[in-house]
C-alpha cells in the first residue's frame, strides 16, 4: 500500500499548505502544483496502472475524494483571502461621520438682480419675450431712431458716455425697442432688461444702473392695454392695495406719454423726506409708440399701434427694501448684501 500512503501523506501536506497560504498568487500556484496537468495528484494517478485491479479501484476512489476536498479547501481559502482584502480596503476608506463639517458659504442673489428677475418673470408670464441688446450702442439706435433730435439735452456730454469710435454706452434700454422692431414683425411683445450708463452720481443716481424696457406692437393696441398691464405688474410687486396714478409727461419716443407714480412706501402717502412731501413716488415712464419711431423702423403706423415703458430696477429695489442710498447697492458690503439672503 505504498501508493495509498503517499497519497494520504500528500493530502495532509497539501491541506497544511493551504492553511498557511497568505496571498491569492500563492494560492494559485499551489493549485497548479497539486491539481494542474503536471500536478502531484496526476502523477500519483498515473502510477495507478501498475496496481492490481482491487487496489486500483480503492486508490482511484480515494484520489477523487482527496481532489474534491482539496478543491473545496482551495475555494474556501480563496474566499477568505478576498474577504480580508475587502475588509482592509474598507478600513482604509472609513468615513468618520462624527467630524464637524467644513463651512460652506452659499451665495445668494443680489437684491438688484432678484428684483430684475422677479419683474422679468411677471412679464414673461404675460407672454413677453426677453430681448437683449448691446451695452455699447450706436448713437442712431440710442437717440436718432427714437425720435431724440440732435439738439436734445439728453445727448449732452454731461449725461452720455461717448466712446471715441462714434458709439456710446447706452443711456437707456429703449434702443432695444429699435433692434426688436428691425428684427421682428408685429405682433411684437418684448421686454429688455439690462445695464445702462449715465454720467450721474449721487444718493439716488449711479453711473451704471439697470432698466427694464417693455414694448408691445400689434393692431389695435390702446393706452388702456398699457394701463392694465402696468397695474398688474405694480400690484404684483408692491401688493394689491398700492395706490397708482398715471401722470401726463413727455418722452420723445412716445405720444402720449405718462409717468406712473405709486403711493409712497415709506410714509404711506402722508408725505415724508423720501417722497419729498408729495406722498407719491415715480416708478416708470411709458406711452404709446410715437409714429416717428415706427417710421424709423419701417412699420406701418396706420396699421399698427404700440405701447412702451421703461423702469429703473434699482429704484424699485430701493422702494421695496426701503434703501435710501443707491450707492450701497454697489459697494459689495457683505453685511448689507447678506441681509437679502433668502429674501425674494
Ligand atoms: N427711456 C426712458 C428713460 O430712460 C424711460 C422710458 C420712458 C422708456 C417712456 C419708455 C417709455 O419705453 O415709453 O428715462
Amino acid at each position: 500500500m505504498e501508493v495509498k500512503d503517499s497519497i494520504l501523506a500528500l493530502k495532509e501536506g497539501v491541506l497544511k499548505k493551504i492553511e498557511d497560504v497568505k496571498t491569492l498568487d500563492e494560492l494559485n500556484s499551489l493549485r497548479v502544483e497539486i491539481l494542474g496537468k503536471k500536478g502531484k495528484l496526476k502523477e500519483i494517478l498515473k502510477s495507478l496502472g501498475k496496481l492490481p485491479p482491487e487496489e486500483r479501484k480503492e486508490i482511484g476512489k480515494l484520489a477523487n475524494e482527496i481532489k474534491e476536498i482539496v478543491e473545496k479547501r482551495l475555494k474556501e481559502k480563496e474566499e477568505a483571502i478576498k474577504r480580508s482584502l475587502l475588509e482592509k480596503k474598507l478600513q482604509g476608506e472609513k468615513i468618520d461621520i462624527t467630524l464637524p463639517p467644513s463651512w460652506i458659504d452659499v451665495g445668494a442673489s443680489h437684491p438688484v438682480i432678484s428684483t430684475l428677475v422677479e419683474i422679468s418673470e411677471i412679464f414673461i408670464a404675460m407672454g413677453f419675450a426677453v430681448e437683449e441688446g448691446p451695452e455699447v450702442e450706436y448713437e442712431e439706435y440710442n437717440f436718432d431712431m427714437l425720435n431724440i433730435p440732435k439738439d436734445h439735452p439728453a445727448r449732452d456730454m454731461q449725461d452720455t458716455f461717448f466712446l471715441n469710435n462714434g458709439m456710446l454706452l447706452r443711456t437707456h434700454t429703449s434702443p432695444v425697442q429699435i433692434r426688436a422692431m428691425l428684427k421682428r414683425k408685429p405682433p411684437i411683445a418684448i421686454i429688455a432688461p439690462g445695464r445702462v450708463y449715465r454720467k450721474d452720481a449721487d444718493p439716488t443716481h449711479s453711473p451704471m444702473f439697470h432698466q427694464i424696457e417693455g414694448l408691445l406692437v400689434d393692431t389695435d393696441v390702446t393706452f388702456r392695454d398699457l394701463k392694465g398691464i402696468l397695474k398688474l405688474f405694480i400690484e404684483h410687486v408692491f401688493g394689491k392695495d398700492i395706490p397708482i396714478r398715471f401722470r401726463p409727461s413727455y418722452f420723445p419716443f412716445t405720444e402720449p406719454s405718462a409717468e406712473v407714480d405709486i403711493g409712497c412706501t415709506v410714509c404711506g402717502g402722508t408725505g415724508c423726506r423720501v417722497c419729498k412731501g408729495t406722498g407719491w413716488l415715480e416708478i416708470l415712464g411709458c406711452g404709446m409708440v410715437d409714429p416717428n419711431v415706427f417710421r424709423a423702423v419701417n412699420i406701418d403706423h396706420e396699421k399698427y399701434t404700440g405701447f412702451a415703458f421703461g423702469l429703473g430696477v434699482e429704484r424699485i429695489a430701493m422702494l421695496r427694501y426701503r434703501i435710501s442710498d443707491i450707492r450701497i447697492l454697489f459697494e459689495n458690503n457683505m453685511n448689507f448684501n447678506l441681509q437679502f439672503k433668502g429674501i425674494r
